[in-house]
């Protein structure tokens, strides 16, 4: 990242933290929200293994975490660059997971998972880390597991680094649409080739 790069991740990073404290995202827990969540979950039953691992990444405060309900899995991990999310998600004290404070662009697995979310995170990595962020957590997926990506609306320059991958075969594409105007979320599922 050039410098001028650095100072609106920084910036960016500063922004969702104050957001986190303020409570603006609370919203993420309304009902027009839930059905994207939802998706993730049917995605998840569909085409990861049983009880699988879950690394969220971009996670908040683990609203989805929350949202996965009565869905069996072994053990999640959300990474989040918010420290205040994270404090609010490990407040929560879900079973069988963890948050980690840090920064996606440098956080490195210590194990490999089943499943890897990008929930409405993936448009905030800054374009010339893209690439080496989805290609690094990618080799911390296992063979058998899915990738599963939300993002609002059109996500202009997002899509193509799944679609176009030629690492990744898709499982799955929907569009789901909500009763409020322009609010809909694309959500894929990949699997490694
Ligand atoms: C729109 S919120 C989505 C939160 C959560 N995935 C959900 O849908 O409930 C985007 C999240 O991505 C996080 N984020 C953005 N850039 C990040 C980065 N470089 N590393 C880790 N988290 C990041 C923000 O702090 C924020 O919590």
């Amino acid at each position: 990242m050039n410098i001028l790069d650095k100072f609106h991740h920084w910036r960016r990073r500063r922004r969702w933290n104050k957001q986190y404290k303020s409570g603006r995202w609370k919203s993420l827990k309304s009902d027009i929200e839930a059905d994207r969540y939802l998706k993730i979950k049917k995605d998840l039953r569909a085409f990861a293994p049983e009880n699988p691992s879950i690394l969220d990444i971009g996670c908040g405060d683990g609203v989805l975490n929350e949202r996965l309900g009565d869905y069996p899995f072994s053990y999640s991990l959300g990474v989040d660059f918010s420290s205040e999310s994270i404090k609010q998600a490990q407040e929560k004290n879900l079973p069988n997971s963890e948050f980690e404070h840090c920064d996606v662009l440098h956080f490195v697995p210590k194990r490999t998972f089943d499943a890897i979310v990008f929930n409405e995170s993936f448009y905030y990595i800054p374009d010339t880390e893209k690439t080496r962020v989805l290609q690094f957590l990618l080799d911390h997926l296992s063979a058998e597991g899915v990738l599963i990506v939300s993002i609002f609306r059109e996500g202009p320059g997002c899509w193509e680094y799944f679609k176009e991958n030629p690492k990744l075969k898709e499982l799955d594409f929907e569009t789901i649409k909500t009763s409020k105007e322009m609010t809909y979320w694309k959500i894929g599922a990949y699997r490694k080739v």
